[in-house]
């Protein structure tokens, strides 16, 4: 596979783009690729890059787009959209129909506010519950992600992580002081740190399933226990559903947990692609968002016209029947695939996996926490990457994250898949 083109614009790229890329989970770096592959155009299960190879997406924008790339019911709604003008700085027709939709099905809420990427969104929800409790300090789990805002970033996964900067600087101390972040999945950590600090706790940060250190889903009783505490101790619980929310269910993971988490993070996916974040509640607590209370949040671009045609469109989509069940089921091939492929070379592997997501991680341990998949090899899966984008399949550049099957991926994609993660298997066992 030929990567002229990409070479030449990373090598543009890195005079006038720090570090040649605009965020930093895009470089190649952590899989021992020199340059990243530069993208040109997608289309349903495909991305085509700039030399006009094609690959089968399973990055899928980091879980953005759940219906591929370029849904045509997507793209109408957007080009209908845009002759209309693209922002007016005024309440839209559009806008209240998307928070309806939004809040008829995720029935735990009552109001949402959009506003450009899951990093506001959770920025603006940690403000809230520190509104609603009078208190500052947020309990959050290592490895778990939730955008690039000062306090998260403090012992945070994905792209942070695959660059080795679990702490980002530029962090100022008091910051970090109210942040306590314990293992994900471990109760006597998280009852330790209710008991030590359990009347500061505004609320807890979570990411019910995780995807920031592979797809890792909560342990029997953990998310029950994590609320408990929370409830306990006062404090609120925030669940950040960017990833999960409409990615496994219609609507968010709630329905399938029948837990009563107070404020939801939401992005990604409901934009349609477009960029978005959104934060919901009941309207107690929403009631202290400005104009209504003293909590304030603002933004130019929040409830975009274009944003808001998109992520409705999408949503629309996303209501055809069983279509989670079919990406349950073709990331139960691939998960398959790569178990038999794993037994059959004798290579030592870890598959997260639920429903249309799954992550591989080279190690003999089951990985429930971000220490787990920190200890997995990863010159192992720099390997696997390497091999399987050879062959034509787009997998994240890091063994933090996921890989996603989309609506647009067929039978004969994921049998391609299939078959390219047994030949790349049978390769490194060569090696
Ligand atoms: C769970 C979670 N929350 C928040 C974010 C931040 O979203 P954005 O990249 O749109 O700022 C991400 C991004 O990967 C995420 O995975």
């Amino acid at each position: 596979m030929k990567h002229d083109q990409s070479v030449e614009l990373f090598h543009r790229a890195q005079q006038r783009i720090a570090g040649g890329v605009n965020s930093p989970s895009r470089t190649y770096q952590a899989v021992g690729c020199a340059t990243p592959v530069f993208m040109a155009s997608g289309e349903g299960a495909y991305l085509y890059d700039a030399d006009g190879n094609r690959y089968i997406d399973y990055l899928c924008a980091y879980g953005a787009l759940v219906l591929g790339h370029g849904h045509p019911a997507v793209v109408a709604a957007v080009a209908d959209a845009v002759k209309k003008g693209t922002v007016y700085g005024t309440p839209t027709r559009s806008e209240v129909e998307f928070a309806e939709r939004l809040c008829e099905l995720i029935p735990w809420i009552d109001m949402v506010r959009f506003n450009v990427s899951g990093t506001e969104a959770v920025m603006t929800a940690i403000r809230l519950a520190r509104a609603a409790t009078g208190r500052n300090k947020i309990l959050k789990f290592d490895g778990c992600y939730h955008g690039h805002s000062d306090l998260v970033l403090v012992s945070a996964g994905s792209g942070s992580s695959t660059l080795n900067i679990d702490d980002s600087l530029g962090i100022p101390p008091g910051v970090k002081a109210d942040v306590i972040s314990v293992p994900y999945n471990d109760p006597t950590s998280l009852r330790n740190a209710v008991t030590q600090y359990g009347p500061e706790i505004a609320a807890a940060l979570v990411e019910p399933i995780v995807g920031n250190f592979g797809i890792v889903p909560p342990e029997p009783g953990f998310l029950q226990l994590l609320e408990e505490q929370m409830r306990q101790c006062g404090a609120l619980v925030i669940w950040d559903e960017v990833i999960t929310a409409f990615r496994y269910t219609y609507g968010s993971i709630q329905q399938v947990f029948g837990l009563s988490p107070d404020i939801i993070t939401l992005g990604k996916i409901i934009g349609g692609g477009l960029p978005i974040g959104a934060y919901g509640a009941r309207k107690e607590i929403m009631q202290l968002v400005a104009p209504l209370g003293g909590m304030y949040q603002d933004g130019t671009m929040a409830g975009n016209p274009l944003s808001m045609a998109a992520g409705l469109a999408c949503l629309e989509a996303l209501s055809e029947p069983a279509l989670y069940d079919r990406l349950a089921k073709y990331a139960a091939i691939l998960v398959e695939a790569a178990r038999t492929a794993a037994q059959k070379h004798g290579i030592p592997v870890h598959i997260g996996h639920y429903g249309g997501s799954l992550s591989i991680q080279f190690t003999s341990e089951r990985v429930i926490d971000f220490a787990g998949c920190n200890r997995s090899d990863s010159a192992q899966f720099g390997r696997f990457f390497r091999l399987m984008n050879e062959k034509g399949i787009l997998m994240p550049p890091s063994k933090y994250e996921a890989l996603f099957v989309s609506a647009a991926h067929s039978e004969a994609d994921i049998a391609q898949t299939a078959e390219a993660i047994e030949a790349s298997f049978a390769q490194m066992a060569q090696d």
